[in-house]
């Protein structure tokens, strides 16, 4: 009875486990969400470092060329999207923002803060019309 028990309770957990297992791998996130989270990971990040006073230039670069990836990608991720001519020239002037940011060099929290002004107008503007 007791081997019956563990038998029950063995198949019982490893039900569960295989349950969570396939649930994890159908919650799949769609890719131009996941492009938009990277970006919107590395602007907190920066903006993290402008709070704390630590604008260390060799990190900030990091968190651009990161967002630059990611900013490469977004026509790939969203079209067609309706008016595509439209979102592909907002996408635009944003790489255009972060190549600027790129080539700008910035030592203090003052210049980060303004490199994060000139991209994240970039955003809004897109948001604003196809968000
Ligand atoms: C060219 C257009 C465009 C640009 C530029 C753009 N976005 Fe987006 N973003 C969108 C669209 C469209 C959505 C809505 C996606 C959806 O509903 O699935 C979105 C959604 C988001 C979301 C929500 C994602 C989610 O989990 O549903 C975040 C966060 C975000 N954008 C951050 C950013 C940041 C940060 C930038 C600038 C660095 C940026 N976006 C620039 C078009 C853009």
């Amino acid at each position: 009875m007791r081997y019956f028990a563990m038998l029950l309770i063995g198949l019982f957990t490893g039900s569960l486990g295989a349950v969570a297992a396939m649930s994890a791998l159908k919650s799949d996130v769609p890719y131009n969400d996941a492009i938009m989270v990277v970006m919107k990971h590395q602007m907190g990040a920066m903006h993290g470092m402008h709070e704390s006073g630590k604008c260390d230039a060799t990190e900030a670069n990091h968190r651009i060329a990161l967002l630059g990836a990611a900013a490469s990608d977004v026509d790939a991720a969203f079209l067609p999207v309706g008016d595509d001519a439209k979102f592909k020239e907002l996408s635009g002037k944003l790489r255009q923002a972060i190549a600027t940011a790129q080539a700008t060099p910035r030592g203090d929290c003052a210049a980060l803060k303004k490199t994060m002004g000139d991209i994240g107008q970039h955003c809004k503007a897109c948001h604003d019309v196809f968000r």
